[in-house]
């Protein structure tokens, strides 16, 4: 059977990256957390006291950013990728409330996405890919086979993030994650580079309403009619 692409994009916290990992186990594909990078890069800046709530200095972000090498490793116990920073696991260290706060604003550098997306579409050069992100079906893999758009009222992606993060045992409130979904939604979209945006071809998918089952078997509806096409 022949190998395609799949770029899943859409808003904070809609269920791209749960379905993408589903899609990829069930079709032997790669998966790519291309936000872990977005993430991965923030984070770096953060160490290097580069950025925080009150200061950005961005351009000695961008003349670090050569020191700053982001890659994947298949961790086979998980069964997918983990994000790497110069060698070093970062998984744990980019889910944190303070990267989600930070990283729509180091997102936004264009120094930052050419860097990004030169890896990620090499990542992808021999297809058997799904990738989720922002402008996964708009830039980095504009010719993909298959694009899904995600959405589903802020309300409840954060309460999905709010259960998540809750039983990970970091103490937060509703509130301050709907106030960061809100806030990256509005950077994510309005950015000038690469913002987020539905590229004209790709399907969109509402799981307000729908279980990770539900939504699962429907997208692999769509990927089975590509495959079969
Ligand atoms: O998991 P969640 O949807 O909350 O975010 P993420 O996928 O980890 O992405 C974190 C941030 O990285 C986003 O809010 C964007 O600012 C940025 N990002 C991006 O600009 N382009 C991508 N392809 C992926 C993420
Ligand atoms: O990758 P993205 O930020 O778009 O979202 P995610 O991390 O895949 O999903 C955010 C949370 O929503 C996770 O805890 C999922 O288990 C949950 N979710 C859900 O409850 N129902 C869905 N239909 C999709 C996701």
């Amino acid at each position: 059977m022949k190998d395609i692409t799949i770029a899943i994009d859409g808003f904070s916290s809609t269920g791209k990256s749960t379905i993408a990992k589903l899609l990829a186990k069930a079709l032997g594909y790669v998966y790519v957390d291309s936000g872990a990078m977005y993430r991965a890069i923030t984070f770096f800046a953060m160490k290097k006291g580069l950025i925080t709530t009150e200061y950005f200095d961005r351009e000695a972000l961008i003349s670090a950013l050569p020191n700053a090498h982001v890659s994947f490793k298949f961790n086979s116990d998980l069964g997918f990728a983990e994000v790497y920073l110069n060698d070093e696991n970062i998984e744990k260290n980019i889910r944190t409330l303070e990267v989600s706060n930070l990283v729509s604003i180091v997102a936004a550098v264009p120094e930052v996405r050419a860097q990004l997306v030169k890896i990620q579409k090499a990542i992808g050069k021999h297809k058997a890919v799904v990738m989720d992100g922002r402008d996964i079906g708009t830039v980095v893999f504009p010719d993909a086979e298959l694009k899904i758009f995600m959405t589903a009222s802020a309300e409840t992606r954060a309460l999905r993030r709010y259960n998540e993060i809750k039983n990970n045992g970091e103490d937060i409130t509703l509130e301050a994650i709907l106030e960061n979904v809100q806030k990256r939604d509005h950077l994510d979209s309005t950015r000038k580079d690469s913002p987020l945006l539905k590229a004209e071809d790709a399907i969109e998918v509402d799981n307000s309403n729908v279980t990770i089952e539900e939504q699962f078997q429907n997208i692999l509806k769509l990927v089975n009619s590509v495959l079969n096409a």
